[in-house]
């Protein structure tokens, strides 16, 4: 098992570049298997659930080219498979896309249940709803589930919870039905409208994505495209938060400051100076942090997926700041490893009432999942002193290079083995 050594307490300084956003590439991934012609994805990330995603195509039956270590190129023309098992599936949320892509393509698809970060329940409650409307049988039977219809057709399909996962497959499994699909209540993430952006760029017939509401109306065939994925919001939110938290100033570089608005607005909150660029963003922090309030919402409200590293910031913050996570009902798992640091954090439910000390301390600390495994990488490069992180593989789920992107920065980052050797790089 690899682990991450920090020797913390110095501000980041520098710039850095921001990768291919991991939740748009696990959606566009799976998509290709609608078009009947070669993909070429490029900006995709090199991170594992790409890797898992990449292989998983390939045991489908489809072409996997590697092309650069950014672009790839997939011919789905010989994919035959509509069976994703747990092994493919490897523990990732993303693996019930291919429900939705394989129903979009088969009219069939027996998928593994998708696994990803534990943050209590993970219901799938709303996709199945939607794959119902539009004509198909779902049955979960012998650990797998199986999804069957004669033909898909058009469906008008409320959400009762806005559902980034459901908004997605949905729209894989509508693109070529017959008829209109309309989604009420839809998820408005970035990774939503590059997803619609994509498929309408094979052919497909999408509207709204980015709204409330998403039409589609199905069309005969999609062909292949070449794409390229739009930036993370939440790695360039991290590496703001991170240069916030240790009180440096760092440029983020290849981002779209329109989908990080959310995370600005509460940086400059803490007291953090912010300037926008038309593809970068600057960020220095003059002073202590100041407290303030969170609240985790759907897009375009603050992401869940910044939770840990906001919080972990305002861990140092003067005065006592209150976070409310709205969107998951366990997502506060990373604070007992963030009080072994000499946090002061008090959970209630889904609220956290963080009472800012001065500094945090180095400990030995989990990444308990990938966003709080980001949260434990920000406390260790801002707490003096060696903090060891152990449980990385679910960091590296979602973040490129993130040991060469931080120690460009400034950051005294390695990652180890067991016996305390350097580790290979991922990639
Ligand atoms: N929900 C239901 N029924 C459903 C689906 C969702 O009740 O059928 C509930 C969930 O329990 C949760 C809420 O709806 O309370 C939102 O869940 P959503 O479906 O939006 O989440 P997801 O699609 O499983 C994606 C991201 C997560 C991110 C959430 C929310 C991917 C692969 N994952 O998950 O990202 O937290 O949206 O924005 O896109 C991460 O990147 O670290 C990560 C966890």
């Amino acid at each position: 098992m690899e682990k991450f050594i920090i020797n913390g307490g110095r501000p980041l300084h520098g710039s850095v570049h921001i990768s291919g956003a991991k939740n748009a590439a696990v959606a566009i991934l799976p998509a290709v298997l609608l078009a009947d012609s070669p993909c070429v994805i490029e900006n995709l990330p090199q991170i594992s659930d790409v890797k898992t995603l990449l292989t998983s195509l390939s045991e489908l039956g489809a072409g996997v080219r590697i092309i650069n270590k950014s672009t790839v190129e997939i011919d789905p023309r010989h994919a035959a498979s509509f069976i994703v098992t747990k092994e493919m599936a490897q523990g990732m949320r993303a693996s019930s896309y291919f429900l939705g892509a394989l129903l979009g393509r088969f009219c069939k698809a027996r998928v593994a249940p998708p696994g990803g970060c534990d943050f209590g329940v993970r219901p799938i409650d709303q996709h199945i709803k939607g794959f119902e409307a539009l004509g198909t049988r779902v049955i979960i039977e012998n650990g797998m589930v199986d999804a069957r219809a004669a033909s898909l057709h058009g469906a008008s399909i409320y959400l009762d919870v806005v559902s980034v996962g459901a908004t997605i497959n949905i729209m894989l499994a509508a693109v070529k039905a017959r008829g209109l699909t309309v989604i009420e209540n839809a998820a408005r993430e970035p990774h939503i409208v590059d997803l619609a952006n994509f498929l309408n760029s094979m052919g497909a017939d999408i509207m709204g994505a980015g709204t409330g509401v998403i039409k589609i109306r199905g069309v005969e065939k999609l062909s292949g495209t070449q794409y390229s994925i739009i930036p993370d919001q939440i790695e360039a939110g991290t590496y703001m938060v991170a240069a916030a938290a240790t009180g440096g100033d760092v440029t983020v570089e290849n981002v779209t400051p329109k989908h990080l608005e959310s995370i600005i607005a509460k940086l400059i909150e803490t007291g953090a100076v912010i300037e926008e660029f038309d593809e970068a963003v600057r960020v220095r922090m003059p002073g202590r942090p100041r407290a303030c309030k969170v609240k985790t919402l759907p897009h375009p409200g603050f992401p869940t997926d910044m939770q840990p590293q906001i919080s972990t910031l305002l861990s140092i913050a003067d005065g006592t700041s209150i976070v409310t996570e709205g969107v998951w009902d366990n997502r506060f798992r990373y604070v007992e490893q963030l009080t072994l640091m000499g946090a002061d954090i008090q959970v209630d439910g889904k609220t956290a009432v963080i009472t800012g000390v001065e500094h945090l301390k180095s400990a030995p600390v989990r990444a308990v999942d990938l966003r709080a495994g980001a949260a434990m990488i920000i406390a260790g490069l801002m707490a003096p002193g060696e903090t060891v992180i152990e449980d990385i593989s679910h960091i590296d789920r979602g973040y490129e290079l993130i040991t060469e992107k931080f120690s460009s920065l400034g950051a005294d980052i390695k990652r180890v083995n067991d016996y305390g050797a350097p580790a290979a790089k991922f990639a």
